[in-house]
């Protein structure tokens, strides 16, 4: 079966994609070399700029989500991309008010825990627009970022489960020179809010120096309250969750150990930051 799809891709150009919501940064472009490195000189990098509704809650931040499409294409421009799509909603979503788009895709395992519980909303809306984005752009591969480790995870399960005929890479989290992780939301990090966010990087870090040091496994619980005090002792941070995880099947570990996978989520002030990382 996998040889079949292999000869029908060959047949024509490597199509690269990379999925974004725009509000480009050194993250984003990361993935888009990664992408050219994975079509070549003669394949085609596309990328897609579109702010998804339905991956927002209704209290979420969707209104106020940075976008800035004039920068978007001259950085696009200058990293080399093809084909820049950038749908308006009623591209996507015809009629989406009414009652005329009614088809959701939805993973049922890997989206029950971590973001998918906070958000309860917010992988049924990922796995909907990506799936039409596919379908859309008829990529060969598409790159994801490692920052968002269940929403790849979930998305190769679905390529997998749904038999899209494209290959998943997932590129290595791009971070500051300080280890806060590269986001589009960080633009909301105002004054000494930026320099409070950096609560996740030190809960990662912490995390792994106590598995470095210790033999044996860690109870989850312990090191999550831990973590807990590490990051709300900046007065803007409110932690949502800590999980600790098998890399694979992203099943929650009772104790933590080297190779554990390790994820938060963390309110500073009204913006909410994720990060992870192998432990
Ligand atoms: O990771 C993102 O930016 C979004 O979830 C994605 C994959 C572009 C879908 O809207």
């Amino acid at each position: 079966m996998q040889r079949m799809a292999g000869d029908w891709v060959r047949g024509r150009t490597k199509v690269g994609f990379v999925p974004t919501m725009g509000c480009l940064h050194a993250g984003h472009l990361s993935l888009v070399r990664r992408v050219r490195s994975l079509v070549g000189s003669k394949g085609k990098v596309v990328v897609s700029i579109y702010v998804n509704p339905t991956q927002f809650g209704p209290t979420e931040d969707f209104s106020r989500y940075p976008r800035d499409l004039k920068r978007d294409l001259r950085l696009c421009r200058g990293a080399g991309v093809d084909v820049v799509f950038a749908p308006g909603n009623e591209e996507m979503y015809p009629g989406h008010t009414g009652p005329s788009f009614s088809t959701y895709v939805v993973e049922e395992a890997l989206s029950k825990g971590m973001e998918g519980q906070s958000r309860p909303t917010h992988f049924r809306g990922v796995t909907t627009v990506v799936a039409k984005l596919f379908n859309i752009v008829q990529p060969t591969v598409a790159v994801f970022g490692a920052k968002d480790y269940q929403q790849a995870a979930i998305i190769r399960r679905m390529v997998r489960d749904l038999n899209f005929p494209l290959k998943i890479a997932v590129a290595p989290t791009h971070r500051e020179a300080d280890g806060l992780a590269m986001s589009s939301r960080n633009k909301y990090l105002e004054g000494d809010l930026r320099k409070q966010a950096l609560a996740l990087w030190h809960a990662i870090e912490t995390a792994r120096a106590a598995v470095r040091q210790n033999a044996g496994s860690i109870p989850a619980h312990s090191l999550k309250s831990r973590l807990k005090q590490i990051i709300e002792r900046e007065p803007a941070a409110r932690l949502d969750y800590i999980e600790f995880f098998e890399p694979e099947t992203l099943a929650p570990q009772t104790g933590v150990a080297r190779g554990t996978h390790m994820a938060l989520a963390v309110f500073i002030g009204k913006t909410r930051l994720i990060d992870n990382a192998r432990l």
